[in-house]
């Protein structure tokens, strides 16, 4: 395949640097290599052996790009990724800023990737034209892979969640946050005080607080996921409630997952249908469920096991997963997009 000058903005960031090594690794086509940061320090990314500086991002400079990845903030994608894709470019967007835009396909390839050629064909009549796809929130990717298979076949008419979100998934910063945490712990034998990037301290703890507050007392964290899992798997009347809740596990989201479908099924039809899901491992033995040591870091695929049916109520079950943030939750799923598109003749 003819390769391919690519961007990444945010390249020194966590997700960034994930998403460099997976282009090296997967020998993604890469043309010219832009990685771009907030230019706020010097920051040097290292790809194929090479040592390359990072420059704050213009959008003369990712011109340059055919691909764009946007690994940063919400107002860095929103500055830039629009008016790129109207200037040709092709951009693959992490941020929350565009999930929920009508024009913007949400987009995990095994879930709904086979949308995109239609959406190619219909918006731009496969001419190549640019375009703005979005990676969803590393929180449902766990729900939306294990779900994506049950949900065409009984029709999932209600959703319950309870996430246990790694500490990376707020990115660097977070990260060495728990890392000083835990080690004022160990030098002083005290439980540290300090709320640092987080509401509340981390180390040894946890909180049901992921984002901010609104009005009616959701967080931010819990909003994206009922909206951006109705647009994933394409149920607009389907009701999702959660708490996202923190905990302080380095790497890899799990979740607690209740749903309830429209039509009925054996546990055995739930299993068959779990084992067929496309990047999904089903762990059949109750004993031999994933956890995030095991599962959360560097895995492509989700993991899920625990199925039982649910006392609550008709035609419930009930279901756990674990899932890498940084890669199927984020680095991984836009390559695997970039991948798609490569594969379908669209890049
Ligand atoms: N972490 C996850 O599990 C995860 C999962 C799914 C989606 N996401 C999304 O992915 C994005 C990156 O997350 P992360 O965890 O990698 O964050 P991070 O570790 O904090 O990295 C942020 C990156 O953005 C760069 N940046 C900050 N301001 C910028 C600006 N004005 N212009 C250009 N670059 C700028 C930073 O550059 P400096 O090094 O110069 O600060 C750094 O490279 C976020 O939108 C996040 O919501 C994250």
């Amino acid at each position: 395949m003819e390769k391919i000058d690519i961007a990444v903005v945010g390249a020194s960031g966590m997700v960034g640097g994930e998403l460099l090594g997976l282009l090296e690794q997967r020998n993604f086509p890469v043309g010219q290599l832009f990685p771009f940061s907030s230019g706020k320090r010097d920051s040097f990314i290292k790809f194929k052996g090479k040592s390359i500086k990072c420059h704050a991002p213009s959008i003369e400079e990712l011109k340059k790009a055919r691909l764009v990845f946007f690994v940063s903030m919400d107002e860095v994608s929103a500055a830039f990724a629009r008016k790129l894709a109207e200037a040709g470019s092709i951009c693959i967007d992490d941020s929350s800023y565009y999930r929920l835009a009508e024009d913007v396909p949400l987009c995990i390839p095994e879930v709904n990737g086979a949308s995109l050629k239609n959406f190619f064909k219909g918006k731009n009549k496969g001419n190549k034209s640019g375009i703005l796809i979005a990676g969803p929130n590393c929180t449902i990717t766990g729900a939306a892979v294990s779900l994506a298979e049950i949900h065409r076949k009984y029709g999932i008419r209600e959703l319950r969640i309870s996430s246990y979100q790694a500490v990376c998934g707020a990115g660097r910063d977070a990260m060495l946050q728990m890392e000083k945490e835990v080690k004022h712990y160990a030098s002083t034998g005290e439980f540290p005080k300090e709320k640092g990037v987080f509401p509340r301290p981390i180390a040894f703890n946890l909180f049901p607080q992921v984002g901010g507050f609104d009005s009616e007392g959701f967080c931010s964290e819990e909003r994206k996921v009922s909206a951006e899992l109705k647009k994933i798997l394409n149920a607009p009347s389907m009701k999702v409630s959660s708490t996202t809740v923190r905990v302080p596990v380095l790497r890899g989201h799990s979740l607690a997952i209740w749903a309830a479908t429209e039509k009925t099924w054996t546990i055995a039809d739930l299993e068959c249908s779990l084992e067929k899901t496309p990047g999904l491992k089903f762990f059949r033995k109750p004993e031999e469920y994933p956890s995030p040591l095991e599962y959360g870091t560097r895995t492509d695929i989700v993991y899920a096991g625990r199925l039982r049916a649910a006392e609550t109520g008709k035609n419930e079950f009930q279901l756990w997963t674990v899932s890498d943030n940084l890669y199927k939750g984020a680095a991984l799923n836009s390559v695997q997009i970039a991948e798609y598109l490569a594969d379908n003749g669209l890049l």
